[in-house]
């Protein structure tokens, strides 16, 4: 079958290719789940995969089949897989995979201590393929009325984490509930993060470069955010202004950020940290200050990366809420579609296209009717 693939660590390796499909024999059990892939989204760690920086082939194979951003449908299921996963339904795969950590054990595999083993990237090969084969328990079944903007639900699965991590560690708090957020950043994750906080009825400002009105600043005004540009200000100045945020999530990966988002926060604040910057960038901060702001308002500040699968579960229904409350919105975020898996390097040209919010590969047209409306609908 059809695949595409790059060789790990060789800057522009990236091509299509021919692999062995996959059978359900592979999984022990009888837990097998063989999908068919509809859709596959691809982000900034495709492109780090793919420029030889980031990214581990499977153990025996000198390459690596990219992908981890799945939307498929159940096309063959061991004797002991459950019932939510027949023949049929759409589904989506979580990425990473249980290592040997006291936190894979637990299946907090999100949380390992080892090198992380995961779909696409690490180790593993992903879902840019035809068919791929995964165990029952890794696979996250959506209803059909999400077929057309279900490739979402991994980077939904990402602003998913981030925000259930704020929420369990400002339990300390007792009574914490955030009012007021800023989300740094406008590309998939935060305008994702922008809906969950949204849906939730937060008042949130969303800072990033360029200056509205375009696609981005649109979308975030029409959930009823408010978009600003950094071009000109920065956060401490716009928390000087308007007020500071009970919770900053960064989605930007400019990592000097950090360091303005921490005397943004409100007393008692938590500022999410989400964006993998590779390379090093140096900058002078004022240590003490950046110092005093934690301490002397018992602020917070997190690392967060990858999701569980009650992430990707969460993610299903703020995608359901998203289309009953905001019709259309996540649609808008798909505007880069590529077509088949014949062309590794239409991939990605996409992954650089302008105005470009998420990029992915249609790997097969879907015949489900519901899809071809709410892919309309979303124009
Ligand atoms: C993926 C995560 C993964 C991270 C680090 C992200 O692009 O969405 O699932 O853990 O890269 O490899
Ligand atoms: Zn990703």
């Amino acid at each position: 079958m059809k695949a595409i693939a790059v060789r790990p660590g060789v800057p522009a390796s990236i091509h299509a290719r021919t692999v062995p499909r996959p059978s359900i024999s592979e999984v022990p059990d009888g837990r097998g789940v063989r999908v068919e892939v509809l859709r596959v989204g691809i982000d900034g760690t495709d492109r780090e995969i793919s420029d030889g920086l980031f990214g581990t082939a499977p153990p025996g194979d000198d390459y690596l089949v990219i992908g981890h951003e799945s939307l498929g449908r159940v096309v063959e299921v061991g004797p002991r897989v459950p019932r939510d996963l027949a023949v049929g339904t759409l589904v989506v795969a979580t990425v990473r995979r249980p290592g040997g950590s006291a936190y894979d054990r637990l299946g907090m595999q999100d949380f390992t201590t080892d090198a992380p083993i995961e779909r696409g990237i690490n180790g593993r090969h992903g879902f840019l393929s035809e068919q791929f084969v995964e165990d029952a328990s890794f696979l996250v079944p959506l209803p059909t009325g999400l077929s057309g903007i279900g490739v979402l639900l991994e980077p939904m699965s990402i602003a998913e984490k981030g925000l259930s991590q704020a929420d369990e560690i400002q339990r300390r708090l007792r009574i914490w509930r955030p009012a007021r957020a800023a989300v740094f950043g406008a590309g998939t994750i935060g305008l994702l993060v922008t809906l969950v906080l949204r849906l939730r009825g937060v008042d949130v400002t969303v800072l990033s470069r360029r200056r509205p009105p375009y696609r981005n600043s649109v979308l975030v005004e029409a959930l009823g955010g408010t978009y600003v540009s950094s071009e000109g200000t920065d956060l401490a100045a716009v928390a000087k202004d308007h007020g500071s945020f009970d919770l900053v999530f960064e989605a930007s990966g400019f990592s000097p950020f950090v360091f303005q988002a921490a005397g943004a926060l409100a007393p008692n604040g938590v500022l999410v940290l989400s964006g993998v910057t590779g390379g090093s960038r140096t900058i002078e901060i004022d240590a003490n200050a950046f110092n005093q702001a934690l301490v002397l308002g018992n602020r917070v500040i997190v690392g967060t990366v990858n999701a569980s699968r009650e992430d990707f579960v969460r993610g299903v229904t703020d995608m359901l809420r998203a289309e009953a409350f905001h019709a259309g919105w996540l649609g808008q975020l798909l505007t880069t579609p590529v077509a088949g898996l014949d062309d590794a390097q239409a991939v990605l040209a996409a992954l650089e296209a302008p105005d470009s919010i998420k990029a992915y590969v249609e790997v097969r047209p879907d015949d489900d009717p519901d899809r071809g409306a709410s892919h309309r609908g979303s124009q």
